[in-house]
């Protein structure tokens, strides 16, 4: 299980959650938000060093109004709610993607959190919100072309310009909801994930299913490009 460092996940399927409930979609997201302490304490006993979730894509700002801004009130929410769970347990906390568009009071809430947890040293938890991949990646280019007019970028120097350089490379991503898609989220970071795609809606995401993924994921060989030495295939 020591092999899979960075977890990253889409946390999909709360509308149909909660439209199978005859319910709104908001309700969906409130109770998938409750899940989300749940599975970072999981990520954090299971021996986790970063944590990405996916909480807010560019995309998601074409939704209805209401359900955007009900987003946001849930991450501040979240943030106040869990604020002291997340120093005690030394836990660094950033948010990923462009936040500008936001309410201020969540932003300041965001803040607030960033800089409470600045120099912790235990799980990195990250929320992509505002994020998307492509953007990210455009984003650190036109970065290092500012410092360094006119030189050529090699691949190695890309990752220190990215929103959060620590994080690195995705060791398992895992999509809920039932769909098979990466949606834009750490396209870079990535490319030698392994992908896990679960139908589990969200919402009903358990630390028990977490713990089955990361044991099974634990199993795959991992050749990065490479031969294994011992087969013949
Ligand atoms: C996708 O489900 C989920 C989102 C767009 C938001 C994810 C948000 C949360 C888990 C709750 C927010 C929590 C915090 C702490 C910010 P969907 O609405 O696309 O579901 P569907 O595919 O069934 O319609």
């Amino acid at each position: 299980m020591s092999a899979i460092k960075h977890v990253a996940i889409i946390m999909d399927g709360n509308g149909r959650w909660a439209k199978q409930r005859l319910r709104p979609r908001i309700w969906g997201h409130v109770r998938g938000s409750s899940v989300v302490s749940d599975i970072v304490q999981a990520a954090d006993d299971n021996g986790i060093k970063s944590l990405t979730l996916y909480a807010f894509s560019t995309e998601n700002w074409n939704r209805p109004k209401d359900e955007v801004f009900s987003l946001f009130k849930l991450l501040k929410k979240f943030l106040q709610k869990e604020k002291n769970r997340i120093i005690a347990n030394n836990i660094s906390f950033k948010v990923i993607g462009e936040i500008q568009n936001l309410p201020q009071e969540t932003i300041s809430m965001i803040k607030e959190v960033e800089e409470l947890t600045s120099r912790a040293t235990g799980l990195n938890l990250t929320f992509a919100f505002g994020y998307g991949g492509r953007a990210e990646i455009i984003q650190a280019f036109n970065a290092f072309a500012l410092k360094y007019p006119g030189q050529t970028l090699k691949e190695s120097q890309l990752n220190q310009y990215f929103y959060r350089p620590e994080i690195g490379d995705v060791d398992l991503m895992i999509r809920t909801g039932g769909e098979k898609r990466i949606s834009n989220f750490l396209l870079w970071q990535m490319a030698y994930a392994e992908l896990y795609f679960t139908d589990t809606k969200w919402p009903d995401f358990t630390p028990k299913e977490f713990k089955n993924i990361l044991q099974e994921v634990s199993k795959r060989e991992r050749r990065f490009g490479n031969i294994n030495q011992d087969s013949d295939v």
